[in-house]
């Protein structure tokens, strides 16, 4: 027996994401798992458990990998409600909103954004989300976007420099100006606590050209890729960021078949938002396209205040089931692994020895039953580094 030792027992299914058997959630059935130091220490039958110090009783429930939600804007004040309902009533989604938000955000303290980060990291993690990206671009002063960045790092290691998110009213007439503050003084600010660099490459926000140097600066600086493109309107964010090898490229809305071609000869990932599409009312991704070409595909929730104000994994693996043509299966596996996938990381999105002791255990028998119960609030406990939260 190992002190500190904890084995979940009587697991019904369990789902590893291991890809033995050509089966991608490698699932295992009446199964039991060792966590030790936080990790991943066993996994097997549960008629060959080893003893532990303490034991949590699955009772037949199905367990997961914890979500990797790798696309979300936390940090942030005030909300968009209004505009949410002005779209329902009929109004298009432009990204336009932006601006509220921003100056919202730059008029509040550090501790009311620390306070509304730490309130949308708990709603996530009862989710069952234990790994979160988060992205500044609220702040778009260079003060502004650091402090973002140095709350969002008190929440996160994956935190993500989003200085171009959009132009602010103060350069709305002189861009170029914003792109060298961004690779200037800006990104100088930011990048002691940023793990990643990120564009919103869109008609209304910054064009090839733009994103190409600030991600080159940002690479320069020591930060990956990911990009946001293609999300309103075909456009060439996706191919620029294969050709930068962008860890991935998130929305993937309107693709070509160039895009689709480009994205399935790279090691980049498609990570697919359809919150966004739910909130604003727009068509979603074909997310089966994507796949049977090939592709790596991922889930998140791109939670924010304009164009998805949901911390909710569930809801978009529902939504990726009933609307994009996933398979349970493939939108499970999207939202753990795929996720673990845009954002480089290996020791999460799995079960497997070795791996964060990041897991969920379900209130129903079955992974099935994520986008079968939709809306229903599944997640009966989340263990996170080992500890039950
Ligand atoms: O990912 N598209 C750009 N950024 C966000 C929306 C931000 C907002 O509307 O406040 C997105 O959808
Ligand atoms: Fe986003």
């Amino acid at each position: 027996m190992t002190r500190g030792s904890l084995l979940v027992d009587h697991i019904g299914e369990l789902v590893t994401n291991d890809g033995r058997d050509g089966d991608p959630l490698g699932v295992r059935r009446d199964a039991a798992l060792l966590i030790e130091d936080g990790q991943v220490a066993w996994v097997g039958s549960a008629r060959d458990a080893p003893a532990a110090d303490r034991r949590i009783d699955a009772g037949g429930a199905a367990v997961l990998p914890g979500f990797v939600d790798s696309h979300a804007h936390l940090v942030f004040a005030g909300d968009r409600a209004a505009e949410f309902a002005a779209r329902m009533a009929g109004e298009r989604y432009t990204g336009g909103g932006i601006r509220t938000t921003v100056g919202a955000t730059r008029a509040a303290s550090d501790d009311a954004l620390r306070a509304s980060v730490g309130r949308l990291r708990t709603e996530m993690l009862r989710q069952g989300t234990t790994t979160v990206e988060i992205k500044s671009g609220y702040g778009l002063t260079v003060a502004d976007e650091a402090r973002s960045l140095r709350i969002a790092a008190e929440f996160t290691d994956d935190t993500t420099f989003l200085g171009a998110h959009v132009v602010p009213a103060e350069y709305a007439d002189r861009p170029d100006d914003y792109v060298g503050l961004v690779c200037g003084p800006m990104l100088a600010a930011a990048a002691p606590y940023a793990r990643w660099i990120d564009v919103f490459c869109e008609r209304g926000a910054f064009d090839a050209d733009h994103a190409r140097a600030i991600l080159d600066c940002g690479q320069a600086a020591g930060l990956g890729v990911r990009l946001h493109a293609n999300q309103l309107g075909p456009g060439p964010g996706v191919r620029l960021g294969v050709e930068l090898g962008a860890a991935s490229v998130d929305h993937c809305t309107h693709l070509t078949d160039a895009d689709v071609d480009a994205l399935a000869g790279s090691e980049t990932v498609a990570t697919l938002l359809p919150g966004a599409e739910f909130s604003t009312r727009s068509p979603y991704p074909d997310a089966r396209r994507l796949l049977d070409a090939g592709v790596t595909v991922a889930l998140a929730t791109d939670c924010n205040p304009g164009s998805s104000y949901t911390s909710s994994m569930p809801f978009c693996v529902a939504l990726a089931v009933r609307e994009m043509r996933m398979t349970p299966a493939e939108a499970v596996w999207a939202a753990t692994a795929g996720g673990a996938a845009a954002l480089r990381r290996t020791d999460v999105g799995r079960l497997t020895p070795g791996a964060r002791a990041d897991l969920i255990i379900l209130d129903a028998p079955s992974h099935l039953h994520l986008a079968y119960r939709p809306g229903v609030p599944l997640i009966r406990q989340v263990l996170h580094n080992g500890v039950p939260r």
